[in-house]
């Protein structure tokens, strides 16, 4: 790879050109077998779709130059990503998660990956004592990190928790979809795989599920975990694959915009009158602001969540008042979004009744300010306080 700067790979796809047409995009790989030789044999490398596909090599190549990684394979989905991680262990292998993380995974966790026989402890994984006190060296075989962290935003220090998982015998995964590879790369910091939710910031548009696991190292477990997507299919369809490559190409200029705008909101509502706390890495009196700064590049990315004076029915009614921000689950497109977390989560979510999730989008800050402000304000109104 010649020696681009991200955001010329990201623009550029790595200046991919067609060697048969000059086409600068690429076409759409769509067939799901590959033609076998005389003598038997399959030089090109291709035998079926399921387990590789032309379609994926080039946003699978972009990702992983912007991660840094040594190989990157794409997935139907993040959850197909992260759980393709956790059925390469074994059963009876220990593995520590967060407390405070991306619930439906943290479900999975919890019911299928403990009944397959896997060892699952929730630990504040912010702290670096309490993780090195769960670790059991030879036995604890994975640390699943997320920071910021789905939806408190709880930082977690890449580095110290790699020296720490790696002391044990464990091998560090991160969830690196709030914080992005133009912000974060967690393989430069010790960890061994990273992981996105492709759906959202990689992809940008709302408009596709995807998800991508980068490694650090060829080894036996990212065999295996090639062998679960091969084998179990939790495989990408080709246009899905095109389409995640055309987001990839406007990544950093995206993700630099709602960085920029969740800095500013968050400064905005910070001490509002009908705001209870603004809870974003970005602001220096935050938990993990520090670690933030050194570990984010640029920016403290674009979620955010607020807790609105008032309890539950007032924050609903926020929600329920805004017109710019959309009420919709997800996160990472270019439209603003907005999510009562604790109704989504349920019973055992870390998010106070309180909470609002906040995905900052492309618009113009000056107005997602002004509607937030107008829901507040008619939010009052409607609960009568
Ligand atoms: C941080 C994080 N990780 C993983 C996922 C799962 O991704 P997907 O919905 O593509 O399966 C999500 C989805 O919301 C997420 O926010």
């Amino acid at each position: 790879m010649k020696n681009w700067s991200p955001e010329s790979i990201t623009a550029q796809a790595l200046g991919w050109i067609d060697a048969e047409t000059r086409a600068i995009t690429p076409p759409i790989h769509v067939s799901s077998t590959y033609l076998r030789d005389p003598d038997n044999q399959y030089r090109s490398g291709r035998v079926y779709a399921r387990a590789d596909n032309p379609a994926f090599d080039q946003a699978e190549a972009v990702i992983n130059a912007l991660e840094g990684g040594h190989q990157t394979l794409l997935f139907a989905s993040g959850m197909a990503a992260a759980t393709a991680v956790f059925q390469a262990l074994r059963p009876g292998d220990h593995v520590l998660a967060p407390k405070v993380m991306y619930w439906s995974l943290r479900n999975w966790l919890m019911t299928f990956a403990v009944s397959w026989g896997l060892e699952v402890e929730l630990v504040d994984m912010a702290d670096p004592a309490v993780v090195q006190a769960a670790l059991r060296p030879g036995k604890t075989r994975l640390v699943w990190v997320e920071t910021p962290a789905n939806p408190l935003w709880t930082v977690t220090d890449i580095a110290a928790t790699a020296k720490l998982a790696h002391a044990a015998g464990a091998l560090l995964a991160v969830d690196s979809t709030v914080s992005t590879p133009v912000l974060t790369q967690p393989l430069a910091l010790g960890a061994d795989l990273v992981m996105h939710a492709a759906t959202k910031y990689l992809n940008g548009h709302s408009d596709l599920i995807a998800g991508t696991l980068t490694t650090a190292a060829d080894n036996e477990h990212w065999q295996k975990v090639r062998k679960v997507r091969a084998q179990i299919g939790g495989t990408l369809g080709s246009f899905e694959a095109w389409l995640l490559l055309r987001g990839l190409r406007t990544l950093h200029l995206r993700v630099r915009a709602a960085c920029a705008s969740a800095q500013r909101f968050a400064e905005h509502f910070d001490g509002h009158p009908l705001v209870e706390a603004v809870l974003y890495p970005g602001l220096p009196h935050f938990p993990g602001h520090e670690i933030a700064r050194r570990q984010m590049q640029g920016g403290f990315g674009g979620m955010l969540s607020l807790r609105v004076k008032g309890g539950e029915a007032a924050a609903i009614a926020v929600a329920a008042h805004t017109q710019l921000w959309k009420r919709a689950t997800s996160l990472g497109g270019t439209e603003s979004l907005i999510e009562h977390r604790a109704s989504v989560e349920g019973a055992g979510t870390p998010a106070p009744p309180d909470l609002l999730r906040l995905s900052v989008g492309i618009e113009h800050v000056d107005d997602l300010i002004a509607d937030m402000e107008a829901a507040l304000q008619a939010a009052v109104k409607a609960t009568q306080r």
